[in-house]
């Protein structure tokens, strides 16, 4: 059967960005294949967060996966730092990953130049240890919004060069996968400046109230209004649309790229549509977020219950790393 694998950092609460990049995906692909979802909390070190800070952003993400709709009993559910395996691998194939190659990848070149201060190790090699993520349950399927995409092609790469080098077929290729859209959809801002993320602040959260999305969407950038008829949209605009396109529903989607495409549309009545929709799509996860939350001893089971379902399949990975490398396996 294959197998599908997929993590997210614990920096905050889940936007829509990972909910339409990965979550939707993730809930589909549990009921039909082998799935591994992580909380990849040892990612998350490269900003350097508080003993306290990784606790509460663990538990945060772990009720959001679960009120999202993953289901524990269909996927392993797992905190990547609960699965030591990972990091043997990671060493591995260390070995075989260049400084070279590992410095031209640009979410490398953008941390390094947003946080010159801190442009540690851990930054630098954070392909090789979401390689090995993926690696070490030899996953086919990787569900990932497009901003992964440099990352799965090294993934791939670190994978092919050790088959290769030890002649070996033990990784398959891991494919990224996004239901959204066929290699991947890129979740856009509300501030015009591209993808939405945590460190860009210009993010919806699934945890957000209804009068603060309202707020957030009300506010987005947009310019005069549609001049020419049919004419391609700004990007500022367009992004409004590719928001639209995931939350709304198609005949909403056709009715605004009419008015624009007749130039009678009133940004106005776009976004507080856009606002309502996207209000009605995350209105069931509010509540269960904050129940999750609140069940400490939920938590730590669905926690234990991954961890050693992960473990179990990363040890057997591992193993013929061990062995195919020549080191004596007892
Ligand atoms: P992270 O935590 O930044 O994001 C988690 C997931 O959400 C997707 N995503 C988006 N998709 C579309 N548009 C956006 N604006 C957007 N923002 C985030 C991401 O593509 C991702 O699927 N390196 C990963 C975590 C990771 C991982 C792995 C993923 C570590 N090991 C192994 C897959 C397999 C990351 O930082 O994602």
């Amino acid at each position: 059967m294959e197998i599908v694998l997929s993590g997210i950092r614990p920096t905050g609460n889940l936007h829509l960005g990972n909910y339409y990049g990965a979550i939707t995906s993730f809930l589909k692909l549990q009921e039909e294949y082998k799935s591994y979802f992580f909380i990849a909390d040892w990612h998350s070190l490269t900003t350097h967060p508080t003993p306290e800070n990784i606790q509460n952003s663990v538990r945060t993400i772990l009720s959001e996966y679960l009120a999202c709709g993953v289901d524990p009993e269909k996927a392993t559910l797992y905190v990547q730092s609960h699965v030591p395996e990972v990091l043997e691998l990671y060493l591995y194939l260390n070995m075989n990953a260049y400084l070279g190659e590992l410095e031209r990848v640009t979410s490398f070149k953008e941390k390094a130049r947003k946080q010159p201060d801190n442009v540690n190790a851990g930054l630098l090699t954070y392909p090789t240890l979401m390689a090995a993520d993926i690696l070490i349950h030899r996953a086919n399927k990787v569900p990932v919004g497009k901003d992964q995409e440099q990352n799965m092609e090294m993934a791939r790469k670190f994978g092919r060069r050790f088959n290769t080098m030890y002649h070996t077929d033990l990784f398959p290729e891991p494919a990224s996968f996004s239901l959204a859209k066929e290699g991947g959809i890129k979740i856009p801002g509300l501030d015009g400046s591209g993808k939405m993320g945590k460190s860009e602040g210009n993010c919806i959260y699934l945890y957000d109230e209804p009068s603060v999305i309202r707020k957030k969407v009300m506010k987005a950038v947009t310019d005069a209004g549609p001049q020419t008829p049919n004419s391609q949209r700004p990007e500022i605009i367009e992004n409004l649309f590719t928001l639209m396109r995931v939350v709304s529903k198609p005949e909403t989607y056709a009715y605004f790229d009419e008015k624009w495409n007749d130039c009678t549309l009133r940004y106005g009545d776009l976004k507080k549509q856009l606002a309502e929709d996207i209000v009605l799509a995350t209105d069931p996860i509010r509540e269960r977020i904050k129940q999750f939350y609140a069940d400490t001893e939920y938590l730590d089971k669905v926690a234990k219950m991954g961890a050693e379902k992960a473990r179990e399949s990363a040890s057997a990975t591992l193993k013929e790393v061990r062995r195919i490398i020549g080191f004596k396996v007892y």
